[in-house]
């Protein structure tokens, strides 16, 4: 049964639907996992967003009660829920920006890439489906190990001639947020006037932040970057041992993915100067896929920007990180290539 037909409207005593008459400048938003732990504020957090004119809602359960749920919100969004593989195509047919958080999380002892057996498997799936059903949509990868399920997605949509690197965008954003809020409290600032970015991927010692970058310029203490250091890189183990097998950070990433999925409408819709930090197709190192700073327009990804000058313990860092992300993003093109 096509629930989504039912989730739609209400009671098809509508009069035509001034949303529909083309009047509306919105963009067509769809969230994959969109049932679950962040999926759901995220679904809450893109309804009230003015540039969003369609929410679809997908997973392979409970998409009814969120999707009737959210429905009920007086926002302009039209919102619908599908529900299952056999929907999986009406849920990405004609959709301009496509949002990834299905998966599984961690739990307290376990590293992201213990998720890779599960979550590679359905994040290829997924993206068989936007190949085929939106291929021009722009993709923000949030289920873990981003480090491999970015270059997992890049293989599919290869085999399937579609890759676009200026499309596929893995969500970093969260470690941003963490650093901004954690350099804010070292610096006694409010966390909107700081801004640090945030390079390399989105695990342990792959999450360099560039401390000596951090705007407005300031210095820190061998201390201070040692403790700031830590516990950006450590944010999402601290969230997920505070939650002690109830799952991993999902309030503060949906607002992370609001705030970066807005930034992608903005850019699509024409805005100049939108500049965050994302995990993409790279040539700012040796390695296909790099966390950095990168301007965003109308087709994705516009500029990835080099990282900087960086100092000496920002260079030991890079090191390290690069290390490990290399093994991450062959295990994931390993994944599909096999
Ligand atoms: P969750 O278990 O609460 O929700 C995941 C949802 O995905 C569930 O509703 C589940 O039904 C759904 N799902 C499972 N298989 C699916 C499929 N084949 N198609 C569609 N949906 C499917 O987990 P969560 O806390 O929301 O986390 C989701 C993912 O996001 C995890 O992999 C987690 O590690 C990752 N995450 C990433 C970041 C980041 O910064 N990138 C931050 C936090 C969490
Ligand atoms: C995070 O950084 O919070 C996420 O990647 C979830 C996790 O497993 O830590």
């Amino acid at each position: 049964p096509q629930f989504s037909l039912q989730m739609e409207g209400g009671s098809g005593l509508e009069r035509v639907d001034c949303r529909a008459k083309g009047g509306s400048p919105g963009f067509k938003v769809a969230i994959l996992g969109a049932a679950g732990g962040i999926g759901q504020p995220l679904a809450l957090l893109m309804k009230m967003n003015p540039l969003v004119s369609v929410l679809h809602l997908y997973d392979v359960v409970n998409t009814p009660g969120v999707t009737a749920d959210i429905s009920h919100m007086d926002t302009s969004a039209v919102v619908r829920g599908f529900l299952g593989q056999q929907q999986l195509e009406d849920a990405l047919t004609g959709m301009d920006l496509v949002i990834i958080p299905a998966g599984v999380p961690r739990k307290p002892g376990m590293t992201r890439d213990d998720l890779f057996n599960i979550n590679a498997g359905i994040v290829k799936t997924l993206c068989e489906g936007i190949a085929k059903c939106c291929p021009k949509a722009i993709v923000n990868i949030i289920s873990n190990p981003v480090n491999s399920t970015v270059p997992i997605a890049a293989e599919v949509f290869k085999k399937a001639g579609t890759f676009d690197p200026k499309r596929l965008l893995g969500v970093t954003m969260l470690d941003v947020v963490r650093a901004n809020t954690f350099v804010a409290e070292v610096l006694g600032l409010d966390p909107k006037e700081v801004d640090v970015p945030v390079v390399g991927g989105h695990a342990g010692v792959t999450i360099l932040p560039l401390l000596s970058q951090v705007k407005p310029p300031c210095s820190f203490t061998q201390k201070e970057i040692d403790y700031l250091t830590d516990r950006i890189q450590n944010g999402g183990t601290e969230v997920v041992e505070a939650k002690a097998g109830a799952g991993s950070a999902t309030l503060s990433m949906a607002f992370a993915a609001v705030k970066f999925a807005d930034a992608c409408l903005h850019a699509l819709r024409g805005d100049a100067n939108i500049v965050q930090c994302a995990y993409v197709a790279s040539e700012v190192t040796e390695l296909p896929f790099f966390a950095s700073k990168v301007r965003l327009g109308r087709n994705g990804v516009e500029e990835v920007y080099p990282l900087g000058p960086l100092n000496e313990y920002e260079r030991a860092g890079l090191e390290k990180a690069k290390k490990e992300l290399a093994g991450s993003i062959q295990k994931g093109i390993a994944f599909v290539r096999k």
